[in-house]
């Protein structure tokens, strides 16, 4: 009898990947106008190069039933409530830890920002039942896309409002590459709260502003610590990077109550007024264009790859 190929999802994602990969030489060679070869000579490893990492477990992004199946919306939507769990649990012991465990540990070295971009293609957060198994890159290129398909009136905005909003679209969840290297979701997904009776007295201390706050840590935090030695990068895109998973920001919620807004946005320096809105703006694209599906979305690489070379030096970051 003929043996059956079955084919995994892992499979599926390393299919896509390839096409992504070749789509990318050839945007990239577009670009350059050189031949493949002398310009990939000049730039750190692919993305197919990096999962060979050391550290690095390719089945440690998605979880699957025992099968191989995927879960059901309904059995993922009960997950997050363990997921939820352990992220609630952190207090500021937890943090400190996870900060020391992973802030300051350079994990792949000096890597295009397009590559690490890819590896997001192995992980999904298992908090986010809406997403369900859609990777974390097609959802950051389902964001880019509804920023970049939306005209910004220029009398309300600032002429590099929509670019910034395009790189942060990009780069906000790659915090997320965390689970690959064996993290728990519980550390790495969830929306963030600040953790409770954390805040000094503002009337005697003045407001010690969202930086030095203690908010539970997840791929905000950890995304941030890496990308705020790349100078280039507007503090309102570091801003969006390290807090839109911050519940508190949003103002007086079903989640938050008036109280706790009111001694929160106490403690906001005017430079986090000033930037809060900003990441509420991207938050609402990081939120309203989920669409749940396993098709990259048609993105014109040439143009990321562009993108990315404004805001980075040749592209490439310390990871
Ligand atoms: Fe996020
Ligand atoms: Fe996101």
């Amino acid at each position: 009898m003929p043996s059956v190929e079955m084919t995994t999802d892992l499979d599926r994602r390393f299919q896509s990947l390839h096409v992504l990969d070749n789509l990318t030489i050839t945007a990239a060679a577009r670009r350059a106008g050189v031949s493949n070869k002398r310009l990939f000579a000049s730039r750190g490893p692919r993305a197919l190069d990096l999962l060979a990492t050391p550290g690095l477990n390719v089945s440690g992004g998605v979880k699957y039933n025992p099968d191989g199946s995927r879960w059901s919306p309904g059995a993922m939507a009960a997950k997050a409530g363990s997921i939820y769990a352990v992220h609630k649990r952190q207090d500021v012991g937890t943090r400190e830890k996870l900060q020391e465990k992973w802030s300051r540990k350079t994990l792949f070295g000096r890597v295009h920002v397009w590559d690490l971009m890819q590896l997001l293609h192995f992980t999904i957060d298992h908090s986010d039942h809406i997403l369900h198994y859609t990777s974390q890159l097609i959802h950051c290129l389902q964001v880019y896309n509804g920023i970049t398909r939306t005209s910004f009136d220029p009398n309300k905005y600032d002429a590099r409002y929509k670019r910034d909003m395009q790189i942060a679209a990009v780069i906000h969840d790659l915090g997320k590459l965390l689970t690959l290297f064996g993290e728990q979701d519980g550390n790495v997904d969830c929306m963030n709260r600040l953790i409770q009776h954390t805040l000094p007295n503002a009337n005697e201390s003045g407001a010690c502003g969202l930086a030095n706050m203690q908010i539970q840590w997840n791929h905000d935090e950890y995304g941030y610590q890496k990308l705020r030695r790349n100078l280039r990068l507007p503090r309102r895109v570091l801003a969006t990077v390290r807090t839109h998973s911050l519940r508190e920001i949003g103002g007086p919620s079903l989640r938050v109550f008036k109280w706790q807004w009111d001694e929160f946005s106490a403690h906001l320096t005017p430079e986090d007024k000033e930037d809060i809105p900003f990441v509420m703006h991207m938050r609402l694209f990081d939120q309203k264009t989920k669409r749940r599906t396993d098709v990259v979305p048609d993105v014109d690489i040439a143009e990321v790859l562009q993108l990315l070379e404004e805001y980075f030096e040749d592209g490439m970051l310390e990871w």
